[in-house]
């Protein structure tokens, strides 16, 4: 039976205590963690949010030890007794408190526990869906509890850091009108207006250039998004961005605003980074590392050797770069080690990934060269190719040749996983990069036309600008993405505020006037009262306290994830409704 709080009042945290507090009457408020009955002997280890405390149950009050012997694990318990020093054998190195216990002298028992499904601790032997159906069990973890400590610091982080920088935090609404990200929308149904629906925002981006026309000059809004799109370890449904928005910016104005923002979140966990934060075209970074958000930490940039190759007496390479193909490779270190069979390996999953071939070469540790084109290419051309590349004594080099495109996806992904399978990815290095200058556009297959790479409100580069309806697949945008250890943190632009423009975009998009004004008439219009030039960007703070944990997955740093199937199971949703509500939403 649950007793009452009564007067039971906390004096510490399970966490909180030390050497320095013994001899000192506490009141403990928690979970019991274990118990270990010795018999005459009973230790209760109490948690709660802040860590662990052994509670000590002995001596001649028969009523206290025999209420303790009724505990189990997950009971709600207060504790008051006074601290002591353990016996150096008993000490326990491993736990905060591990010097002192409590000697119980009251026990109230507040509340009783089923036997939890999995036991809370941080190595849980359970399936992730039983986790997350029983989410509050799974966040008493200490993992989980320090995961979402760690959100609440970098949240407070974010907010303090943008006061003292003239930003104000403002709300926009959640039931909206559709916006422009690409994905698609959750609708709401109206009541009051039949056939009419709201959808939730995918961002708040047509409302935070608005209130830049509104000359609020500098928002910012830690916001909730949503995208019913296919969900991996980094996407959910619904979000958390750090949503941002300046008037009168270029990108460096971004810039300058986010990395010392970021310089303050890693600070609020005591880590230091550098900045600035290095700059990489998004040409460049498709070159050298397949990729629009490169894992930095491991080197290993892909380098194009087609040149060597014009000549070439190895025809198959030498007629790709006659077709305006490319020759293209990077050096793996500390591969001495490689047997001919990992190589081989490493062949097989490059045609997994999409190559017609791999060809490789190596030097071993006493420099010895051979490749698996010795007999193709002659030991001159092998050669001169680790020359080229400047592959070292024990390192390997893998080459593709192809379209210049697919062929640096292919070696970007190879080049990721080997890194990975290596362990060459340092989990505590943090590599920062901004990609800038994505294309404005991007090519739709299906759709046959032109579709903005960001979003249509993205400024194209003042440069590029008599190229638009020349050459629109050539025109740069002064868009930017932020990467840290491959992962995409963060992405923005520079707005078009001349509403002028902004038409032709929607030309080049082949959105005819008539569907621009109904998808974002209200905005266009506002567009001609006054718009200052503003810029903007929004970070991924899921994505952010997931590095920062250390996690592989979002879903370790949201309260009440969705699964892979976007359902929660805990609470049950999406479900059926009642037949009566659909039929006051107008719905069948
Ligand atoms: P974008 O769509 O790039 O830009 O989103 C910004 C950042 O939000 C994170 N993110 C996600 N995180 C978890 N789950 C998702 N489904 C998800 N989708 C995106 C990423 C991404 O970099 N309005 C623009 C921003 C702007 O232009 O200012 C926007 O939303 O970290």
């Amino acid at each position: 039976m649950a007793e009452q709080l009564g007067d039971l009042t906390r004096t510490h945290a399970c966490g909180a205590l030390r050497a320095d507090d013994v001899g000192a009457d506490v009141v403990l408020l928690g979970w019991v963690h274990r118990v270990r009955d010795l018999g005459g002997l009973l230790f209760v280890d109490v948690r709660d949010r802040g860590g662990v405390t052994q509670v000590v149950v002995g001596g001649d009050d028969e009523a206290l030890m025999a209420k303790a012997k009724r505990l189990r694990s997950e009971y709600v318990v207060g504790v008051s007794g006074r601290v002591q020093r353990r016996s150096a054998d008993t000490v326990n190195p491993k736990l905060a408190t591990g010097e002192v216990e409590v000697v119980a002298r009251h026990l109230a028992v507040l509340n009783e526990a089923k036997t939890p499904p999995f036991p809370i601790a941080d190595e849980t032997p359970v399936s992730e869906d039983v986790r997350l159906k029983y989410r509050y069990l799974d966040l008493r973890r200490p993992r989980l509890q320090a995961n979402i400590g760690l959100r609440h610091r970098v949240t407070s982080a974010v907010r303090q850091y943008f006061d003292a920088h003239g930003f104000w935090e403002i709300e926009t609404p959640i039931l909206t009108k559709s916006t422009p990200e690409g994905a698609r929308d959750y609708l709401v149904p109206s009541r009051v207006h039949p056939g009419e629906f709201f959808a939730l925002p995918q961002s708040p981006q047509l409302f935070k250039q608005i209130l830049m026309i509104a000359g609020m000059d500098r928002y910012v809004q830690i916001c909730r998004c949503f995208r019913d799109e296919d969900l991996r370890a980094d996407r959910q449904p619904e979000f958390t961005q750090v949503d941002v928005e300046m008037s009168f910016a270029r990108p460096e104005t971004v810039f300058g605003v986010i990395e010392p923002l970021m310089r303050e979140i890693f600070a609020s966990i005591e880590r230091e980074i550098e900045t600035p934060f290095s700059r990489m075209t998004y040409a460049a970074a498709m070159a050298a590392y397949g990729s629009d958000k490169p894992d930095l930490r491991c080197g290993m940039p892909i380098q194009d050797i087609r040149e060597l190759f014009r000549e070439s007496s190895f025809r198959v390479f030498r007629e790709i770069v006659a077709g305006g193909g490319t020759v293209r490779g990077f050096v793996v270190k500390n591969a001495a080690g490689y047997s001919r069979s990992e190589v081989d390996g490493i062949v097989e999953q490059a045609k997994q990934l999409g190559a017609t071939g791999l060809v490789w070469a190596r030097r071993a540790a006493d420099g010895a060269v051979t490749s698996s084109v010795m007999k193709a290419l002659g030991e001159d051309q092998v050669r001169q190719m680790l020359e080229a590349t400047g592959t070292g004594n024990g390192e390997l080099l893998l080459v593709a040749a192809g379209e210049p495109e697919p062929t640096s996806k292919m070696l970007g992904q190879l080049r990721l996983a080997l890194a990975r399978q290596k362990g060459l990815l340092n989990p505590d290095e943090y590599a920062f990069t901004w990609v800038v200058d994505f294309p404005l556009l991007e090519w739709d297959p299906e759709e046959r036309r032109y579709v903005s790479m960001h979003h249509p409100f993205t400024s194209p580069h003042d440069a590029d600008l008599d190229r638009l309806e020349r050459e629109p697949g050539s025109v740069r945008a002064k868009a930017y993405d932020l990467v840290l250890n491959g992962s995409e943190i963060g992405g923005g632009s520079i707005r078009i505020h001349d509403a002028a423009l902004q038409s032709r975009i929607f030309s080049l998009l082949n959105i005819s006037p008539e569907e621009a004004k109904l998808r974002f008439g209200f905005f266009l219009e506002a567009l001609e009262y006054g718009t200052p030039p503003h810029g903007g960007i929004a970070l991924g703070l899921d994505r952010i306290v997931a590095i920062l944990a250390g996690e592989s997955s979002i879903r370790e740093v949201i309260p009440f994830p969705k699964t892979a199937a976007a359902v929660d199971l805990m609470s049950d949703a999406p479900s059926p409704v009642d037949p009566k509500q659909l039929k006051e939403l107008h719905l069948k």
